[in-house]
Formats: structure tokens, C-alpha cells, sequence
């Protein structure tokens, strides 16, 4: 089929049943029930060419990278600086210089709170945050504002889980440095503007950090696009293996920053009297790296490329509308997070019955949800819970696991009258 007429066709309807075939976890059964995984926000499942890439790196090509003249270390070497080139083309970074392998979203945002923050703030100077943020975007900011006596400002959200934008540009001043946000909350479902979040900041002098841990799965980001100075996601939540993330971080930025952690692989000389440090990005990757972590997320990325993030979105979408319609038939059922842009997560409460005890009654059902805070107290201290269940959704999830979860829920309504 020429170009043209592949681009003119119609494109196939998202088969979430055929995608599920590619997650060998998924069939099995639990308690009884087959497997229905609504906790893909807390960690996504990871398809066949993942495990594929990952076994393959293992069982044919390991050994230490950078530092080997054997076949074997150029191997690795190869897999892993490739794989860093995949992430780069996954969000359209200028260069691999500024992709940094990290463990996850959380060591991400802290090594450009120690990194970049700790150096530069003052006493008086400001970072601002929004109150939807999960503990991975509070806590390395406070405890810089504890190193710097720097000030922490929480820009508010409403009974909707949105963010107040009027408030938080009040909030950004010409003291803010920092704006750290995530552009999913992973509580409440809402999708933050990030793009007017960052330009608004910008125009302000302050300098961006987004946490796309929520987001990275759901949507296709372009960092130039977005125009942020960093960018932090995990690979597990992008149906990649656990242990490796990515701190995206603008060249000029990265260069300017020292070094975070201290070790092998992030120096060109040592001496006990001076250490001079490696290029962009190894400056900021001491030790040995999770080299199989980085091949099984580049694989992940494609697996999710050859899907079509847009066409996930969508299907992912219509789950979501699907299963709040559903909720709201349910009597005592209150969802907690009802912003206008949602992805992905549906966070829920009912009434008479704790979270913990409604997870408990589902996973009975094989429907596997999340209950708790959610790493983002102040959330839950917001809406004045302890805790909220919540069912999140992925590639692989179908109309028949929203069914199963509804079904699920309407059960646990006889338990609980
Ligand atoms: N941050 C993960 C979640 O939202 C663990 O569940």
C-alpha cells in the first residue's frame, strides 16, 4: 500500500483484546477469578518484546559498559547508549546528552532538587509546587528548602481536583525559581496545562521541572514542545521494567550543574587532589548502571510506538468514561478527583466501607485496584479522607474489566447495605 493511501485509510478500532495477549501475566487467575490488573498507575504490566529484550540482553550481550575493550562490554555499551538514543527520539530531546538514566521519577526530581536547587537557592527565594503533587514532588523540595532556606509554595486546587491556575500565577512571582508539577495527577486523574504552566513560569524567570511519571504512559511528549527544563518519568509505569527512569534536562541547564552522586563512570580524572568530571550525560551517572533496565524501557517505547500512544489515549478514554458512568449508578459510590481533563485514573470512596476493606472484597473478585494515599496525603488531607480506592487503566485493559470491577463494586454495596 503506497504512503498516501495507508495515511488515508481508517484506522483500525484499539484491539485491547489482542494487546492483552501480549502480557503473559494477565492470564493468569487470582483467588479463583481471572486476573482483572486495574494498577496501572502504581505499575504498569510488561508486554512480550520487553521480557523479550530484557532476556535477550542478559542471556547474550551482559557485562559492564564504558569500560571494556571486550566484544562483550561494546555490546553492552551499544545496547545501553542505543537505548539512551530510543529515549531521546521517544520525546524528542535535542541531544542524548540531556537524557540521564535514573532509577525512577523520585531519584529524577531529587538529583535536580540537590543538583540544580541546593547550589543556587537563597533564603527568600521560592519554589512552587501545586497540591495535587505526590510525596516524589514535596519532599526533595522541602528538604531543599531545609538545606537553603528557600520557601515552598503550594499553589491550591478545587473540589474538582483542579489546579486554581488564577492562584498559581499570583503565586509565581519574581522570588520563584522553581516550579515543580505533574502533568497527571496520579490521585486524582487530572491533567495539568503544563505547556501554559511552563510558560507562564518561564516568563517569570523560574525554571520548570515536570513530573511525567502519570503521563508518560498516556500521552506523546515532545520536551521541546512543551518547552521544559526537565522532565522526570519512571519505566515501569510505561510497561518498561522497574529501576531505571529518566531525568530529561535541558543541555545549558545539566552543564552548568554539578555532579550529584560521586563514584565510577561520572569522572575523567581522579587524584587525591583533584577529580575533574565525564561529559553529559555520565556526570550524573555514577556506578554501574541498570543496563537491562535501559534496553527493556527502549523496547517499551516502542512496543507502546507500534500501538500508537494517541490510539491508547483513546481507548484508555473510553474506559475511563465508561467505568465513572458506571460508578455513578452505585449507590454511597463519591469519586474523588472530577476534573474535566482526566487520564486514566479513577479514584473513588464508599461510603460505610474503608478503601482498605473494599480492595480486599476486590481482590476476592480477581480485580486488582490500589487503596491508600496514594503517596499524596495533602490530596486526601484535602478532600478530608483517610484514603480513596482507585482503579487506573492501561493498554491491555477491556470493557469486560470495567464490567468485572462494576460488578465487583456492586457486590461489596450488598456486603456493606
Ligand atoms: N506512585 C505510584 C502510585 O501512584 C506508586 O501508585
Amino acid at each position: 500500500m503506497s504512503a498516501t493511501a495507508s495515511l488515508a485509510a481508517p484506522r483500525p478500532a484499539f484491539d485491547a483484546a489482542r494487546v492483552r495477549r501480549d502480557f503473559p501475566i494477565l492470564e493468569q487467575r487470582v483467588n479463583g477469578r481471572p486476573l482483572v490488573y486495574l494498577d496501572s498507575a502504581a505499575s504498569g504490566q510488561r508486554p512480550l518484546p520487553v521480557l523479550r529484550a530484557v532476556e535477550r540482553y542478559e542471556t547474550h550481550c551482559h557485562a559492564n559498559v564504558h569500560r571494556g575493550v571486550h566484544a562483550l562490554s561494546q555490546a553492552a555499551t551499544e545496547a545501553f547508549e542505543g537505548a539512551r538514543e530510543r529515549v531521546r527520539r521517544f520525546i524528542n530531546a535535542a541531544s542524548v546528552r540531556e537524557i540521564v538514566f535514573v532509577r525512577g521519577t523520585t531519584e529524577a526530581i531529587n538529583l535536580v532538587a540537590q543538583s540544580f536547587g541546593r547550589p543556587r537557592l537563597a533564603p527568600g527565594e521560592e519554589i512552587l509546587i501545586t497540591a495535587l503533587e505526590h510525596h516524589a514532588n514535596i519532599v526533595p523540595w522541602q528538604m531543599v528548602c531545609e538545606q537553603t532556606g528557600a520557601t515552598l509554595k503550594v499553589a491550591p486546587i478545587d473540589r474538582r481536583g483542579e489546579l486554581v491556575l488564577d492562584r498559581f500565577l499570583e503565586l509565581l512571582s519574581p522570588r520563584t525559581r522553581v516550579v515543580a508539577v505533574a502533568q497527571v495527577s496520579n490521585a486524582l486523574g487530572t491533567v495539568l496545562p503544563v505547556k501554559q504552566i511552563t510558560d507562564a513560569a518561564h516568563a517569570r524567570g523560574a525554571v520548570v521541572l515536570i513530573d511525567g511519571a502519570q503521563a508518560i504512559p498516556h500521552s506523546r511528549i515532545d520536551v521541546r514542545e512543551l518547552g521544559c527544563d526537565f522532565y522526570a518519568f519512571s519505566g515501569h509505569k510505561l510497561y518498561g521494567p522497574t529501576g531505571i527512569g529518566v531525568l530529561y534536562g535541558r543541555e545549558e541547564l545539566l552543564a552548568a550543574m554539578p555532579p550529584w552522586q560521586g563514584g565510577g563512570d561520572m569522572i575523567r580524572t581522579v587524584s587525591f587532589e583533584k577529580t575533574t568530571y565525564n561529559d553529559l550525560p555520565w556526570k550524573f551517572e555514577a556506578g554501574t548502571p541498570n543496563i537491562s533496565g535501559a534496553v527493556g524501557l527502549a523496547a517499551a517505547m516502542d512496543y507502546v510506538k507500534d500501538l500508537g500512544l494517541a490510539a491508547i489515549a483513546g481507548h484508555e478514554q473510553r474506559l475511563l468514561e465508561l467505568a465513572t458512568a458506571g460508578l455513578a449508578r452505585i449507590a454511597g459510590i463519591r469519586i474523588i478527583g472530577t476534573a474535566v481533563r482526566k487520564a486514566s485514573v479513577l479514584s473513588f470512596t464508599m461510603e460505610g466501607c474503608h478503601p482498605h476493606d473494599l480492595g480486599t472484597i476486590l481482590d476476592a473478585e480477581g480485580v486488582a485496584i490500589r487503596t491508600g494515599h496514594h503517596c499524596a496525603m495533602p490530596v486526601m488531607t484535602f478532600f478530608d479522607i483517610p484514603a480513596t480506592a482507585r482503579a487506573s487503566f492501561g493498554c491491555y485493559n477491556t470493557e469486560e474489566d470495567v464490567e468485572a470491577l462494576l460488578a465487583a463494586l456492586a457486590k461489596a454495596r450488598e456486603v456493606f447495605g
